[in-house]
């Protein structure tokens, strides 16, 4: 889908032809002699039509109006949640039809913003994807291009940053939801590898993939666990993106890539199943996220790193009971095989001390506990570091895409105390979310870190089943606002007395 800025009078727009006219009606619109103006007033004054977010008011051949299609949508106070809401309604209502070319109007919006801009054009976005890559006959989205009008010359300039940000935010949702929805057939680690290595083509972005041996050199005995029940050969991936000099230090994303999660021997019931294979919505988002990177070159250098694999029984499969090593010479006594995806993370925890990072944060589709806690709304928040915690919440409240802090007292651990081995990767059902993350805390000692779990967000299921490409927005909002504060000290000010340290890096 295409998208295009214009500034355009009310009059140009009654007089442009188009196979529809998106407008937004927020409160208090004020009346206008052109017909557009003209037939909305009347509307409002007839009691057919509120300026509400989500009231829509739909016409075929208006008078006055050269679009084929007229739809009037209500936007309220025009924040940048309504503006999702109406937009997603408006663009829903003619989607279906022959409209290929659509006018979303955004010209009665006062003090247009970037933020207001993004927010209609992932809107966009999210209403017209669909996924095809399985399907024999393939009918993508008909719209094709959609051309945003705004009223005047200060709102454009606003409006271009909203847009840029917008299409980039855009192109990394849909590459984090097309590889989340494939089944995990057609997302193998080594396909997941293969994703990576076509990023791996942008500027400013490195790619490398390790294979079983390398990762068995590394000594991750703990993710090695979990892919030894499959034929399928496990993949760690590492993607860079350098964007700032080499002083700076990164941001690490940790993505878990379980491309399907079977419980392992510790099975889980047949019910919804199929839907493990979005269990690796964590991995998906960190590629989304780095495609969005290769969009807007921001001065920032990020790390992403993928433990992929499979967590199937089999005959080589982990048993309840089973101690394994992990990379930080950590011994883990595996109680429950489902409990996989700590299991993988907590060695590319370890392996992200080499960067040296300003911040580390994992994504993962971790525990159930956490979709019974937060539901669908908001992704759980751990953090060891108070200002990252902050920035991750304002990130997610920017984006529209919200999380919500959990705790992380010590108490939460007794559960993980065995007699076998340092630390076991089960405690009991209360509180799953939080053992969860105070077994991944034991292994993010070094460096500030956050642990996100998306396991209620990263997709939805029913009849619109399918990944939401969250916390792709969330997690480039956050990077965006470490953009001022990556700077390299040695670059800052050089002091006349001191000698700046080349090689010192800056920490948040
Ligand atoms: N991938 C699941 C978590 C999950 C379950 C996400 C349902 C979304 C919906 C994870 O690997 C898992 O199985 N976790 C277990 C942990 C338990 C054994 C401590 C869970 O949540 O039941
Ligand atoms: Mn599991
Ligand atoms: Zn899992």
């Amino acid at each position: 889908m295409d998208f295009e800025l214009k500034t355009l009078t009310r009059a140009r727009i009654c007089s442009e032809k188009t196979d529809a006219l998106l407008v937004l009606v927020p409160q208090d619109t004020g009346a206008g002699s052109d017909p557009l103006s003209a037939l909305t007033a009347l509307a409002i004054k007839s009691g057919d039509f509120e300026a509400k977010p989500g009231k829509l008011l739909a016409a075929y051949r208006a008078p006055g109006i050269a679009a084929t299609r007229l739809v009037l949508a209500g936007v309220g106070d025009a924040s940048p949640k309504n503006i999702r809401t109406a937009v997603a309604a408006a663009l829903g209502a003619v989607k279906n039809g022959n409209t290929q070319r659509v006018v979303l109007c955004l010209d009665l919006l006062d003090a247009l913003q970037a933020e207001a801009v993004r927010a209609a054009v992932t809107a966009c976005g999210d209403v017209t994807y669909v996924y095809t890559t399985t399907k024999s006959k393939a009918s993508p989205s008909r719209l094709q291009r959609v051309l945003i009008a705004v009223g005047d010359a200060a709102s454009a300039k606003a409006a271009k940053a909203g847009l840029d940000k917008g299409t980039a935010l855009l192109k990394g949702v849909e590459f984090a939801k097309e590889w989340a929805n494939r089944p995990s057939n057609h997302a193998t680690p080594t396909l997941l590898a293969g994703a990576a290595r076509e990023l791996g083509k942008l500027r400013n972005i490195k790619v490398e993939v390790l294979g079983p041996k390398e990762v068995a050199k590394l000594g991750m005995g703990s993710f090695m666990a979990v892919a030894q029940g499959t034929a399928e050969p496990l993949r760690f991936i590492v993607l860079r993106y350098d964007g700032a000099a080499k002083t700076v230090a990164p941001v690490v994303l940790v993505g878990k890539g379980i491309t399907f999660d079977t419980g392992g021997i510790s099975i889980k019931p047949a019910a919804e199943m199929d839907e493990m294979k979005f269990d690796m919505c964590g991995a998906a988002s960190v590629l989304g996220t780095f495609r969005a990177l290769a969009e807007l070159q921001p001065a920032l250098n990020v790390v992403g790193l993928i433990p992929a694999c499979e967590n199937m029984p089999g005959g080589r499969a982990i048993k309840p009971g089973d101690v394994v090593t992990s990379m930080s010479g950590q011994t883990i006594e595996i109680l429950n095989t489902d409990a996989e995806g700590r299991l993988v993370l907590c060695d590319a925890l370890t392996y992200a001390e080499r960067f040296k990072p300003r911040a580390v944060v994992d994504i993962a589709t971790l525990t159930g506990a956490c979709v019974i806690a937060l539901g669908g709304v908001r992704s759980g928040m751990f953090s060891t570091d108070d200002a990252l915690a902050g920035a991750l919440a304002q990130a997610g409240e920017s984006s529209m895409d919200l999380c919500w802090r959990m705790p992380l007292d010590d108490d939460y651990a007794e559960g993980l105390k065995t007699n076998f081995a340092d630390v076991a990767n089960v405690a009991g059902r209360a509180g799953g979310a939080i053992t969860a993350a105070k077994f991944l805390q034991r292994f993010a000692a070094s460096f500030p870190w956050a642990h996100l779990d998306i396991a209620g967000t990263a997709w939805k299921g029913g009849a619109a089943k399918g990944a939401t490409g969250r916390p792709v927005p969330l997690l480039l909002d956050y990077l965006l606002g470490q953009v001022a504060s990556s700077r390299p000290k040695a670059a800052a000010k050089p002091k006349a007395s001191a000698k700046p340290k080349a090689a010192a890096r800056t920490r948040a």
